[in-house]
């Protein structure tokens, strides 16, 4: 469970608000896809939640922790999936994982077993003895993922995690969303593409300039404007990229 109450922030040295009142809830067992244009906030906002960002004001909580008072606690239970796929490049991917695995408290056993399940959905298995130096965009992308998974997170948090993946691990990335939101988890993920997001979650919320202008379920916000999500994404946005 992720709940957001009135939460804004302004980088220092700007006048506008990146993210802006924003109240939200979104359940365990739930996938919610967090869409809006460049520069809306959705990276601000994901880091608030993550803990990399402290909001100006409002509260956050995560599985019932408020992040402010428990910071430990709150991360504890995050798999966060960040956009920049910023892996540390001097370790073997396997020395990675272990590294997670460990800091997260995940026993050895567990944690082997993990790695090669994840490893080998995501076609990695060979390729986890190298250099992280050495991987491509991708392969750097899926070891993100796998990071954050080893110790099955009550939360999952993706910052545009469909970017730049290739159409199979694409399509294991969102089997393995439904499979863990469907495990009573909960999944957040942001996207500026519609397409994804349409396909594979429970309900949406769509930021624009740093407030959220709809949320509700897929059906409903259809069923409500008798447009399709693009449209509605269009008109919502339609002053451009955000800004
Ligand atoms: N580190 C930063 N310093 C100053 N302004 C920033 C910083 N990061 C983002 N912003 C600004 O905050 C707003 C929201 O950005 P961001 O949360 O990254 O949007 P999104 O992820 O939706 O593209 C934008 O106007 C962006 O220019
Ligand atoms: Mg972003």
């Amino acid at each position: 469970m992720i709940k957001l109450y009135d939460v804004s922030k302004t980088y220092a040295k700007s006048s506008v608000k990146a993210v802006d009142s924003l109240t939200l809830e979104i359940k365990a067992g739930e996938i919610f896809g967090f869409l809006g244009p460049n520069g809306a906030g959705k990276s601000t906002t994901i880091k608030m939640i993550t803990g990399i960002l402290t909001p100006d004001s409002g509260t956050i909580q995560i599985d019932g922790v408020n992040i402010a008072e428990n910071p430990i606690g709150a991360k504890s239970v995050i798999g966060f999936v960040p956009d920049d796929h910023d892996v540390y490049e001097t370790l073997k991917g396997i020395e990675y994982l272990n590294f997670i695995g460990t800091m997260y408290g995940v026993k050895s056993a567990t944690l082997k077993q993990k790695i090669e399940e994840y490893a080998s959905l995501f076609d990695m298995t060979d390729v986890l003895p190298n250099m992280i130096s050495s991987y491509s965009h991708g392969m750097k992308q899926k070891l993100s993922v796998i990071a954050a998974l080893v110790h099955e997170p009550k939360v999952w948090i993706l910052d545009e995690p469909l970017t730049g993946l290739d159409p199979q691990s694409a399509y294991q990335l969102k089997q393995l969303m439904r499979k863990h939101a469907d495990m009573g988890n909960t999944v957040f993920f942001s996207s500026h593409v519609i397409d994804v997001v349409e396909k594979v979650c429970d309900r949406i919320g769509i930021i624009n300039h740093g407030k959220l202008v709809a949320v509700d379920t897929l059906e409903n916000i259809r069923a409500d404007d008798k447009v399709s999500l693009e449209s509605l994404f269009l008109t919502i946005t339609s002053d451009g990229e955000g800004k």
